[in-house]
């Protein structure tokens, strides 16, 4: 790992801290959160772990553009256009889905941060890799030199976020002497999970990593999840190491992705009243109001400790509608 090169971008550790309100409320195993909310790159997240090593495989291949996609509400993106900016690359914004969007939230922010914007135009995300090639291809006319990072960053080299966030995690909870009985983290486009993955499988560890879809099915996202551990195991050029199962929580998807279910409010509800901490209606929110009901679902016993990473992504709030603003206001 150390021999990989990274963009020192924040200060490691980010804090862990005791939920102690929600753990009383709830009733249950004792909750602990992992704060990479609190990064600040670019209003934060999950995503800067993860292009602290992108970015710096850009830089090394001599690259001046980087071309990348999400949703208009795409935190990736933002961060990606936000860090961009400030190593002085050019990015460009595939934002997928067929609706007009309002310049609001994560999509402002790519713009403040000076990305360019292209409007895929459809809902498919399947088709937007072809768009991306056909843009990297306009701009190596002009004499540029593109490099295309995955939707969500998802692939070998973006999980090495995660698998550094493992070994990070392994020593924290080892100086405060405590042993974890699961790690629990929202699960989009795959590559957090496929990094706290393989860093189970190389260094130990007998804490259950659960994973709470908030996109995509338990078949396809267990194979996005499987194709990026092995490909983060090339980036390491290891072989001989094979995951065993994973586990994804497809049921707290709701009626699909961005659009909080029940369970996603009395999260975000519980967790501000309870800790004055903010989870976002399409990450956080979700995969907490999951870990919610696990628990009340008895998945764990009083004596288990468990770790919500929480991965940030608040300017999505700006996009609730009403109805879900209403359930909380109320
Ligand atoms: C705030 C936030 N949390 C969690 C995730 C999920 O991470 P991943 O795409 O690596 O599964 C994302 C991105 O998709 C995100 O923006």
């Amino acid at each position: 790992m150390r021999k990989i090169k990274k963009l020192g971008l924040f200060d490691k550790p980010t804090r862990i801290e005791f939920l102690k309100s929600v753990t009383a409320h709830l009733n249950g195993p004792k909750i602990y959160i992992k704060r990479d909310d609190l990064i600040g790159e670019a209003l934060g997240g999950n995503k800067v772990r993860k292009l602290e090593y992108l970015l710096a495989d850009a830089l090394a291949k001599n690259a001046d553009v980087i071309i990348t996609t999400g949703g208009p509400q795409s935190n990736h993106c933002r961060i990606t256009a936000g860090i961009c900016a400030k190593i002085g690359l050019k990015c460009a914004l595939v934002i997928g889905g067929a609706g007009k969007y309002e310049y609001e939230g994560n999509l402002l922010l790519d713009r403040i941060f000076g990305a360019e914007v292209v409007f895929s135009g459809t809902r498919d995300f399947d088709a937007v890799p072809a768009i991306m090639e056909k843009i990297a291809e306009e701009f190596r006319a002009k004499g540029r030199r593109p490099y295309i990072i995955p939707l969500g960053g998802a692939n070998g080299i973006g999980a090495l976020g995660y698998l550094e966030a493992y070994l990070e995690i392994q020593e924290q909870m080892k100086s405060a002497k405590i042993r974890l009985s699961a790690i629990a983290v929202a699960n989009g486009s795959g590559g957090t999970q496929a990094g706290l993955e393989t860093g189970k499988l190389l260094s130990g560890g007998d804490a259950e990593i659960i994973g709470i879809s908030v996109l995509f099915k338990k078949a396809k996202i267990s194979d996005i999840v499987f194709k990026d551990i092995y490909e983060t195991l090339d980036v390491l050029k290891i072989s001989g190491k094979k995951p065993g199962g994973i586990n994804v929580f497809d049921e707290y998807i709701g009626k699909g992705y961005a659009i909080p279910a029940p369970l996603t409010l009395e999260a975000i509800k519980l967790m501000g009243r309870k800790e004055g901490i903010v989870l976002d209606p399409v990450y956080t929110g979700k995969a907490f109001g999951g870990l919610i009901d696990l628990i009340q679902r008895n998945k764990f016993s009083k004596k288990d400790n468990i770790l919500f990473i929480h991965t940030g992504g608040y300017p999505g709030m700006v996009n609730m509608k009403a109805e879900h603003v209403s359930a909380i206001v109320k």
